[in-house]
């Protein structure tokens, strides 16, 4: 993503939207100086209004949790309307492709430093999430489906072990030489469909937002693996 807040000679001051769907528009704007990414949950359809707002409260929970956590935006504002982050400079990896081994070894630290703090992603199968920022290290976008409840038992390892394994799919398209046999055991092991659905029957919304209603996103098409 290039920093250029309004592309074909507009404003700068413009912000520029990256994302619309039912559940509002993901825009990059400037305050203070500062490049933010936008969240906006008065641009959710009036039906979809109350889901985008919980979700939108809980990635500002997660962020919060995840303060100073390198890969991870900075949470700057949440008044339960306008969310705002810090923009990470970089480039989503359907478009970087990233085939280092160094990519997925600090993606798996910050998955570990995710882990730790009792948060699970829950959505690293879509590549958007996932960027590559300009120096080839990782950082990780989208927390509004995520588990933030802590470290709990039994859901919580299942669902860390989930966001793992799609980071294995990522590694096992772009880098599949380093993948480790224990990576490959735990590739060819996924949890139970029935168990996976009770402990994220939350992702309904979202499923609804993409796969009923449809919606476009100017990142392009990134590959989610399941
Ligand atoms: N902090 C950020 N820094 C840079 N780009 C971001 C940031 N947050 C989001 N983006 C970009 O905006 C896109 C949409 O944001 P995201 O939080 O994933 O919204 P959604 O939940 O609608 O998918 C991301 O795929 C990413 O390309
Ligand atoms: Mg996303």
């Amino acid at each position: 993503m290039d920093l250029d807040l309004a592309p074909g000679g507009g404003d700068a001051a413009t912000p520029r939207l990256l994302k619309a769907d039912e559940l509002g528009r993901i825009e990059l704007a400037e305050r203070d100086g500062r490049l933010v990414i936008r969240r906006d949950v008065a641009a959710a359809r009036w039906w979809a209004r109350p889901f985008a707002r919980r979700a939108a409260a809980r990635e500002a929970r997660a962020l919060a949790r995840l303060a100073g956590v390198d890969g991870v935006p900075a949470l700057l504002h949440w008044d339960g309307c306008e969310l705002l982050r810090g923009y990470i400079a970089g480039a989503p990896m359907q478009q970087a492709q990233p085939r280092q081994r160094a990519y997925y070894r600090d993606a798996l630290r910050l998955l570990a430093a995710l882990h730790r703090r009792g948060i699970v992603h829950n959505d690293l199968a879509k590549e958007p999430n996932w960027l590559v920022r300009p120096d080839g290290r990782p950082a990780l976008v989208d927390f509004q489906i995520a588990w933030t409840r802590g470290r709990r038992g039994r859901l919580f390892r299942l669902l860390a072990r989930e966001d793992l394994r799609h980071l294995l799919k990522h590694k096992r398209t772009y880098c599949p030489d380093a993948l480790s046999a224990r990576q490959r055991a735990i590739l060819a092991t996924p949890a139970a469909p029935a168990r996976l659905w009770r402990a994220t029957g939350k992702r309904l919304y979202k499923l609804i937002a993409r796969r009923l209603f449809g919606y476009w996103d100017n990142e392009g098409a990134g590959r989610v693996r399941e």
